[in-house]
């Protein structure tokens, strides 16, 4: 397994609709293994292909708070979001490609997804609570959607201004 770099915003990667995949290869698997290693290894708790200039629709995520708990690492692919509930929820999100940026982002509070595993089969689960942020954060990287994207136009300027000097700050050094 390796670590995949992570892609800082502003990066045109990050702003593209991700395609489908088709077929599950060595290569996706590889990947897949690498997303999770370089996710725990940020930490975070989630991460999407165009995260690390993948360009297809795949999500690896692991909810799991507490640290005596057995991990639960789910890799998703063409993740699709079947029904969500009315009743919404408030969390304070953050990115690991937006460092140290957060903000409160309102979402629907339970969410029902359809994914292909890498089996290539169909499941489907109901995720609420942090689950449920966490999926819609990283379906929204697939189709180009950042968390700054709900925030106001000045908000989301200021974090970019805040990562494009990060980002010059890096090349740097
Ligand atoms: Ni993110």
């Amino acid at each position: 397994m390796t670590l995949r770099h992570i892609l800082i915003h502003p990066d045109p990667r990050l702003k593209k609709r991700c395609d489908p995949v088709t077929e599950v290869t060595k290569e996706l698997r590889a990947a897949a293994d690498d997303m999770l290693e370089t996710m725990y290894d940020a930490p975070g708790i989630g991460l999407a292909g165009p995260q690390v200039g993948l360009m297809s629709r795949i999500l690896v995520m692991d909810c799991v708070k507490d640290p005596e708990a057995a991990p639960r690492p789910m890799v998703l692919l063409n993740p699709e979001v079947t029904w969500s509930s009315e009743a919404t929820n408030v969390y304070e999100e953050g990115c690991l490609s937006i460092p140290e940026q957060y903000a409160e982002v309102t979402r629907p509070a339970e969410v029902k997804v359809r994914w292909m595993d890498l089996e290539g089969a169909m499941q489907e689960e109901h995720f609420a609570g942090l689950w449920a942020t966490c999926v819609q954060h990283e379906i929204d990287h697939l189709n180009g959607r950042l968390f700054i994207d709900y925030l106001t136009p000045l908000k989301r300027q200021l974090i970019t201004r805040r990562m494009t000097k990060l980002k010059r700050e890096r090349a740097r050094a």
